[in-house]
């Protein structure tokens, strides 16, 4: 498909999804790629018959809407954060779990793609939190739409491109290398639990410590949207907790449920 009619095409269906041009401009040819091998799976015309037919066929939006996921994600993505996480807020959240007898502290990673993410705040806390700490529990639930995904991060083999951030010790240390593929070791693993679930509908049922939402709702989804999902993670978060979205994205900037934690840090805390 021509990227103007890709284009046109996209500036029309993502506001009817609740989504946001604005969001996909960089990665728009992904999603174009796959609407186009629905074209010629349904053996339709171009764009403009595909128009026609979701006119026609209200079940095709949600095939639609799937193809409106963007996965990329890599450890250790964005290390600053993860670093800025490790030395200025867990000490105060562990300050807190210890006052409350050693009470675990409990993550939701929302959208985490193959389990980078939540792995990378298990492998955090494993190398340096736990030492110091070891009768303090972490617990990470990490959550994604895409089942696929989630059957991938609980099986936790990846290709070597998904370490380009994270150090190269805890790499060697926590994976085992089976020929072109790196798998996680089990005691890792057994930080995280993975759930199937659409951010837009459901949360889990405990309340957390850190949300982390990054490179999704406050990239992808429009406003109302946005402020919806907000709105929940507010309430699945425990007071004093911290929402942490990604380093490029803009959450609600005056919003008055949230203070950011530190100038220049995608890192909210429920006030
Ligand atoms: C770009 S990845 C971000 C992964 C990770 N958070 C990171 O920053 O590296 C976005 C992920 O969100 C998932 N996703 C998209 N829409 C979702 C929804 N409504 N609910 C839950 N997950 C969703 C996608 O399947 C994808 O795995």
């Amino acid at each position: 498909m021509e990227d103007n009619k890709c284009v046109s095409f996209l500036q029309w269906v993502l506001p009817q999804l609740n989504m946001r041009w604005k969001g996909f401009r960089k990665v728009r040819r992904q999603v174009c790629k796959r609407i186009d091998r629905r074209i010629s799976e349904l053996g339709l015309t171009g764009i403009e018959s595909y128009r026609n037919y979701l006119a026609e066929d209200s079940k095709e939006w949600i095939i639609l809407d799937q193809f409106c996921r963007i996965t990329i994600s890599r450890f250790y993505r964005d290390r600053l954060v993860f670093d800025y996480v490790s030395t200025e807020v867990l000490p105060v959240l562990i300050n807190g779990a210890v006052e409350r007898n050693n009470a675990p502290i409990r993550v939701w990673s929302a959208g985490c793609a193959s389990g980078e993410e939540p792995y990378t705040i298990a492998l955090l806390w494993h190398n340096l939190i736990r030492p110091k700490f070891p009768n303090l529990r972490l617990e990470i639930i990490a959550t994604d739409i895409d089942p696929i995904l989630i059957k991938r991060a609980r099986e936790a083999c990846y290709e070597q491109g998904s370490f380009r951030d994270l150090p190269l010790a805890w790499q060697t240390d926590a994976f085992d290398r089976q020929n072109d593929l790196y798998s996680l070791k089990q005691p890792i693993k057994e930080y995280v639990h993975f759930l199937n679930l659409d951010i837009r509908k459901k949360a889990p049922s405990e309340l957390f410590h850190i949300i982390l939402c990054r490179n999704l709702a406050f990239t992808y989804f429009d406003q109302k949207l946005q402020r919806s999902v907000l709105e929940r993670f507010y309430t699945k978060l425990e007071t004093g907790g911290v929402l942490i979205s990604g380093t490029h994205e803009k959450t609600p900037e005056n919003d008055i449920f949230f203070a950011r934690w530190v100038e220049n840090m995608p890192i909210f805390q429920k006030v």
